[in-house]
């Protein structure tokens, strides 16, 4: 029996990764705390409280496959958290399939979803194992809030929110600048259909008189986690950062981004984002508050003859990424999830039971769900 730790964060010295390794000491789950610099990441584990109570060890790791093969070989379960994952996904999934491991990561970026899907997908369910991209607040929250509106019988379609307040962190920031690049899609009719990466709307909120400024926000995971779900023929995700004057500005350097960076070559493009994006956030962002970092997704699911609702209030966005990443690992390290190959946290363990881990650690609240059948 190999020694090895079972879960290996990737990029721990960041600020999801951290929290990741916060939540597997909380389940107690042995782990590797991984990145491009083992200084860096020790600096960081030093500062997290109560790890000397943790069961893990620091790795220093190349961001090529061969070397990234060699450290998994042996584990159970790799969270990926270096972002943006269309620049840095491929070398890590790669490892993890020929190591043998199960992948997850947090990706919010809809083209890299996708890829793992129709690339990746088939490779991991014929060695029996999972890949899981987008396991994370965005969107697996709302995921949860879609999956508890379908439990209303003859809905078949879902018109999702998901917000959000506070600052990105500088991966999240280059994520978002990196899905300005790509086609968004929404489901309709069980097809992909690409937004109008310009829309805009302005979107009552449940739960509060100001109305939200909102844009189809890369599209989201969730079209395509619910496009071969036999309940679900439409799906369409809208977003906001719950903050009107951020969303102006939000709103402004995307069109401006659409508009001057996206017909650049690709290597000008790179570059010309990778500018921007330190611009806006060059600099890690404080500590979530409690009070602050409010969460909150709204589902309706609807059918010609059923209609119901679903809020999930929720609190401190990247600590919930964290334990759901520590969760679904944890998951994985006892049984083979529901479903092998790509899946996303609701296919492969029971949403409600994901919901009630985040309502254990007070990150969320009890839905509010209301029901005409
Ligand atoms: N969907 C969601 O709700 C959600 C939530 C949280 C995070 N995310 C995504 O998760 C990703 C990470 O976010 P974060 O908050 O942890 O960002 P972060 O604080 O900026 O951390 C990025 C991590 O990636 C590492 N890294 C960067 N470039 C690398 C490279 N070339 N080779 C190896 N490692 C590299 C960094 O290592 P160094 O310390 O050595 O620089 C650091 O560990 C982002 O893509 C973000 O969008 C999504």
């Amino acid at each position: 029996m190999s020694d090895k730790k079972p879960v290996i964060v990737y990029g721990a010295s960041g600020y999801t990764g951290r929290l990741v390794c916060e939540y597997l000491r909380e389940y107690g789950v042995p782990f590797i705390a991984a990145g491009r610099d083992a200084a860096r990441v020790q600096e960081v584990m030093d500062k997290l409280p109560g790890i000397e109570t943790a069961d893990y060890e620091v790795a220093e790791v190349a961001h090529e496959v061969g070397a990234l093969t060699e450290l998994f070989k042996g584990a159970k379960v790799v969270c990926n958290m270096v972002g943006p994952f269309m620049h840095y996904g491929n070398e890590v999934v790669q490892a993890a399939l020929a190591a043998g491991v199960d992948y997850l990561d947090t990706t919010g970026e809809q083209d890299w979803v996708l890829k793992c899907k129709e690339e990746y997908g088939a490779q991991f369910a014929e060695k029996g194992l999972m890949i899981g991209p987008n396991i994370a607040q965005m969107f697996t929250n709302g995921e949860i809030a879609a999956n508890i509106a379908l439990e209303t019988p003859g809905t078949n379609t879902l018109d999702m929110l998901v917000m959000w307040k506070g600052l990105p962190t500088i991966a999240s920031t280059q994520s978002i600048f990196s899905t300005l690049m790509a086609d968004w899609f929404y489901l309709e009719n069980n097809q992909y259909v690409p937004w109008d990466i310009n829309a805009t709307w302005d979107t009552p909120v449940p739960g509060q008189h100001e109305n939200a400024k909102t844009m189809p926000w890369g599209g989201t995971a969730n079209p395509i986690w619910f496009k071969d779900d036999p309940r679900v023929i439409n799906c369409k995700v809208i977003g906001a950062v719950n903050n009107r004057a951020i969303m102006d500005t939000v709103i402004a350097t995307k069109t401006m981004v659409v508009d001057e960076i996206r017909p650049l070559p690709p290597k000008e493009q790179e570059a010309a984002l990778a500018q921007i994006a330190s611009q806006a956030q060059a600099q890690m962002p404080p500590r979530e508050r409690t009070m602050e970092n409010t969460s909150l997704d709204s589902v309706y699911a609807t059918g010609p003859m059923a209609r119901s609702h679903v809020v999930l209030h929720g609190t401190c966005n990247y600590k919930q990424t964290g334990l759901l990443q520590a969760y679904i690992a944890m998951c994985l390290l006892q049984q083979r999830p529901n479903k092998l190959g790509f899946a996303s946290a609701c296919h492969a363990f029971n949403y409600r039971d994901i919901l009630g881990q985040m309502q254990a650690f007070g990150l969320m609240m009890k839905p509010i769900v209301t029901v005409h059948d």
